[in-house]
């Protein structure tokens, strides 16, 4: 849609960002679309206009964006460039609580129908409705215009759809662009090339090989300065709706028939309505809820969430699930997901336990072999192999397990300067898809909804069960329930 309109030049493109002076733009945003600008991404003639209610003015807003910028990626500048991305930005200040939000920005704008406009709405959820209102009063909605948004769409599903409601109203599916950002990292995009570009993979892809899969987003940091979001959402609704389904969906889904955005969303969206529900028979052995207390993490003392809180919280911090997919390829192969706060490590991994061979001519020397997939911090796919130990000995062969290993990292260090690569910010992919009209990368309204659907009767049964986050000192792998959770299943444990 948009993108050939973009492209052949009949339309000047504009990225009107919306929260403008906010923490995301500053921290992703910003640097983002300096890089992009600096990559020969950006149309020359595109323009950048920033929106938030703090009337600073352009000057002083643009270098508040340098200055952001040089923070974020400033090893990888080049000054030339960094000021010619500063000549694209303008700031207006707009109070979305006002009514003459669209009009002043219409003024901004100039004759809209020789523009092609993105909004990227980096503000708070409660603020899409009267925005969408204000694009839509303003006739600033119509085609090829669309809309970014990002989570959190909804407590729930009911909240979810109020939301995608007032957003419909404006901007058609087609042109909503939901935001997970980590399906803008180039290890999670990595998980699709790895599964349908190469051939061993997919026959021993399901449940006849495959013993059980994990998938764990470890943080070192807590939730201090987000206190106040974070009280009301918890892991589960901040990292496990979204950001562990969405890998989950990569690693289980159907080969889809081509890169084509349905066709991909398609078959995330049958992976997620095929999750067997979790209710009140089954969610304590199922899940385990964890808060951190007092500890050490990220190389400081914490005192503990409700010290931090100030009051009694029952709000995870960390969640850990073991899922079944209800479908003939993953029938008998569960997928244990676990995520927290104050973690002893980041990494962000998973885990193919393939199952132990039918019949060991070595005895309990061969192991399993195991695929682990390593996206953060470090980018590394190893394959753990048997080998022949090497050597002599006088009973004969002895096996040994070795990695077949590959670094991403060091397989594409192009660099003569023998820095490593830059690695992109995930908002660079998704900000680069926006402005071309490709929303493949992005969530569709009936995935976030079977997100939720699953994730509301896991809550429901918590509150059923009256199960309450079981406390674990800060820097360690979440709540004894987590261990069990997994250990429960004979032969299993996490892989820490
Ligand atoms: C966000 C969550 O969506 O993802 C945060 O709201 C979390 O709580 C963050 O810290 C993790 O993202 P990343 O890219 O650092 O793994």
């Amino acid at each position: 849609m948009s993108a050939s309109s973009a492209s052949n030049g009949v339309r000047q493109q504009v990225f009107v960002l919306v929260g403008g002076t906010g923490d995301l733009a500053m921290r992703m945003l910003w640097p983002s679309l300096a890089m992009l600008d600096q990559d020969g991404f950006l149309s020359d003639d595109l323009r950048i206009i920033s929106v938030a209610r703090e009337d600073c003015g352009t000057e002083a807003c643009v270098d508040r964006i340098g200055a952001a910028v040089m923070s974020r990626v400033g090893e990888w500048v080049e000054p030339a460039a960094l000021k010619r991305f500063r000549k694209r930005i303008v700031h207006v200040a707009l109070d979305a609580a006002h009514d003459n939000w669209g009009v002043k920005l219409k003024d901004e704008l100039g004759d809209v129908d020789k523009l092609d406009i993105v909004y990227f709405l980096s503000v708070s959820p409660s603020l899409f409705k009267p925005i969408c209102e204000h694009i839509e009063k303003a006739g600033l909605n119509k085609a090829p215009n669309r809309v970014v948004i990002e989570k959190p769409i909804g407590r729930d599903l009911a909240t979810s759809k109020i939301i995608n409601d007032s957003v419909a109203h404006a901007f058609d599916e087609a042109r909503t662009f939901r935001i997970d950002h980590y399906l803008g990292k180039e290890t999670v995009q990595n998980l699709i090339a790895l599964r349908f570009g190469n051939m061993v993979f997919e026959p021993l892809w399901n449940a006849q090989s495959i013993d059980h899969i994990q998938i764990t987003i470890a943080e070192t940091v807590g939730v201090a300065d987000r206190l106040g979001y974070y009280d009301e959402y918890g892991a589960i609704r901040d990292m496990l709706q979204n950001h562990l389904l969405q890998l989950l969906c990569l690693l289980a889904m159907e080969p889809p028939s081509s890169l084509a955005s349905d066709a991909l969303r398609d078959e995330k969206v049958k992976v997620l309505r095929s999750l067997k529900p979790i209710t009140a028979a089954n969610v304590v052995n199922t899940t385990a809820r964890g808060q951190y207390g007092p500890g050490f993490a990220d190389g400081h003392p914490i005192a503990g969430y409700e010290a931090e809180k100030g009051s009694p919280s029952n709000t995870e911090t960390f969640v850990a699930i073991k899922a079944e997919i209800a479908n003939w390829r993953w029938a008998g192969t569960p997928i244990y997901m676990r995520t927290g706060k104050c973690l002893p490590s980041r990494a962000t991994e998973i885990v193919i336990q393939f199952k132990p061979l039918p019949h060991s001519i070595f005895g309990a020397e061969a192991h399993a072999n195991r695929l682990l997939i390593r996206l953060q911090p470090d980018e590394d796919i190893s394959l753990t192999l048997m080998n022949k130990a090497p050597g002599l000995t006088a009973e004969g062969m002895h096996l040994q397990p070795l990695d077949l290993s590959l670094s991403l990292i060091k397989a594409f260090d192009g660099n003569d300067d023998g820095k490593p690569p830059r690695r992109r910010i995930a908002y660079e992919r998704l900000i680069l898809d926006a402005l071309n009209g490709n929303n493949a990368q992005f969530v569709r309204r009936d995935e976030v909804e079977a997100a939720w659907t699953w994730v509301d009767g896991i809550i429901q049964a918590w509150t059923d069960t009256h199960m309450k986050p079981q406390m674990y000192p800060a820097g360690t792998f979440g709540p004894v329930s987590a261990f069990r959770l997994i250990e429960r299943d004979e032969g299993r444990v996490w892989n820490d």
